[in-house]
């Protein structure tokens, strides 16, 4: 038997019943396998300590994904993403990057110059969300119903975000939940968490650039990946089973060029009216108590009436524990100012969220009724799906975990064990952690 199997927390009764010399292991360990045991973990040093999670470990150490955290590009052997590529790259406007790379992908457009008519409605430049070629959406940045906030965050699965999710279970809300794929990966359970929860998943991007200054391919790229899934798209799949059909540029940076390329992938692009602030505290010269007051003021607007015609979005972040505890403390205010909180899909009454047909998803009249969750009967993650090697293809959210490796926590310090794929499973260790390093630091 496994540690992981051991550690479970149905075995937790057991497992304080054993002997006396095993119940300090019983009481520390933790069971990192399964979305379950991972969302009971309530501290959150324990909560980030990187774990090994086989699906994932073994798509990387095949080299099925880009590097993490950097640009994505098309991997030279991947002939499905280039076919994917050239089908669509008929409908990619002739605009080119903004700026120059690399400064451009951090948002420095030093030397770049753009003519005042805004001819690509450039988010980034004046707030455009009207497209200007023909064929594409304006970007959702306001809710169509009156006084209702459509509710979602950026930039997780953050690996500390245990005590949120809570809370938001406790007051039986759904949110948006916009993820970036390097995070997904580095983080696996706690992408699955925000699905088995019930919040909509939607993409956040591969490495989170600017992506206006990214090349067509690089767009693509950081979008898409193989088998005619797609790349940040298929990061979330790989993990949590489904494919989403919206996504949010990060910093906004967005213009018809992104957008046309979005909307040839399937994904609606979503924006905001209102930013809190919450990603910039503690940087330049945004304070905490700019956050607070940001947040007053969107309240106090509700107050006076200025959504009485239609409601809002405001950008906020499951990025640390600030921008999580200010969702938390301010939340029983919103829902006493806003008649209604929903997920941005919900307030669109997109009752398809993702790809796969097997979901669906309240609209608005059956959200504000009472029925928040997603029905359906949602295809479970299964490393089988998406990994060349290895798994038995089974269809519960556990049986990918423990097919193959386990992470063991041991007071704290970063050890994994393996029984897996032998040297292929520390190579993809390795390369897993030198992920988790990177964002860690
Ligand atoms: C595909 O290329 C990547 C690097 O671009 C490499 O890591 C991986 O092993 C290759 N996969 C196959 C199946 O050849
Ligand atoms: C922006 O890029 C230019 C050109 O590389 C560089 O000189 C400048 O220092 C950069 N600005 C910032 C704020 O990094
Ligand atoms: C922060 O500084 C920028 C200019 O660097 C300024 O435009 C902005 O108003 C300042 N914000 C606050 C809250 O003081
Ligand atoms: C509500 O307050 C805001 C901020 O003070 C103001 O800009 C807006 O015009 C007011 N709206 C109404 C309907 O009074
Ligand atoms: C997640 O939140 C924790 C707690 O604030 C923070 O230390 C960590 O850097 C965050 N992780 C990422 C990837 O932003
Ligand atoms: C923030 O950190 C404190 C101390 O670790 C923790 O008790 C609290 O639950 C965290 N809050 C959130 C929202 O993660
Ligand atoms: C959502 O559907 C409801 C009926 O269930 C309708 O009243 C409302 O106008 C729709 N909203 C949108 C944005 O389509
Ligand atoms: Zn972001």
């Amino acid at each position: 038997m496994r540690p992981s199997s051991f550690f479970t927390p149905q075995n937790a009764l057991a497992c304080a019943l054993l002997a006396a010399p095993l119940l300090v292991t019983c009481a520390i360990a933790q069971d990192r396998t399964t979305e379950q045991g991972e969302a009971q973990i309530t501290d959150p040093n324990e909560e980030c300590t990187p774990y090994y999670y086989a699906p994932v470990g073994q798509a990387v150490a095949a080299g099925q994904f880009p590097p993490l955290w950097t640009p994505a590009t098309i991997l030279d052997n991947d002939t499905n993403a280039q076919n994917k590529y050239n089908s669509i790259s008929g409908q990619i406007p002739n605009i080119a990057p903004k700026g120059t790379q690399p400064q451009s992908l951090e948002g420095n457009w030093t030397g770049f110059s753009y003519p005042s008519t805004d001819p690509d409605c450039w988010w980034t430049f004046d707030q455009c969300t009207t497209p200007k070629l023909a064929g594409l959406s304006p970007d959702l940045s306001v809710v169509p119903e009156p006084n209702t906030l459509g509710y979602g965050f950026d930039d997780g699965p953050n690996c500390s975000h245990n005590a949120f999710y809570d809370y938001l279970q406790e007051n039986d809300q759904k949110a948006t939940m916009f993820y970036i794929g390097s995070n997904v990966l580095d983080w696996p359970l706690e992408a699955q968490r925000g699905l088995a929860d019930g919040h909509e998943l939607c993409v956040h991007t591969w490495s989170h650039r600017y992506m206006t200054a990214l090349t067509n391919e690089e767009v693509f790229a950081e979008f898409y990946y193989k088998s005619l899934t797609l790349l940040q798209m298929q990061a979330i799949k790989l993990v949590a089973g489904v494919t989403p059909t919206c996504w949010r540029p990060p910093f906004g940076d967005v213009d018809d060029r992104v957008r046309a390329i979005a909307k040839a992938m399937g994904l609606r692009t979503i924006i905001w009216q209102y930013d809190s602030n919450d990603w910039r505290a503690g940087t330049g010269n945004i304070t905490d108590a700019d956050v607070d007051a940001n947040y007053d003021t969107l309240i106090t607007r509700v107050q006076n009436g200025s959504f009485n015609t239609e409601g809002t979005i405001m950008l906020t972040h499951e990025l640390n524990n600030f921008t999580m505890s200010e969702a938390m403390k301010f939340y029983d205010q919103l829902k006493a100012a806003f008649k209604y909180i929903v997920p941005l899909g919900v307030a669109t009454n997109q009752t398809q969220p993702y790809v796969e047909t097997d979901y669906a998803q309240p609209n608005f009249e059956q959200y504000i009724s009472g029925t928040t969750t997603l029905s359906g009967n949602p295809p479970l993650p299964t490393s089988g799906s998406t990994t060349s090697g290895g798994s038995t293809g089974g269809s519960s959210p556990s049986s990918g975990a423990t097919t193959g490796t386990t992470g063991t926590n041991t007071g704290g310090a970063r050890r994994l064990a393996f029984d897996g794929p032998g040297v292929g499973g520390l190579a993809a260790s390795a390369l897993f952690i030198a992920g988790v390093l990177r964002l860690l630091m």
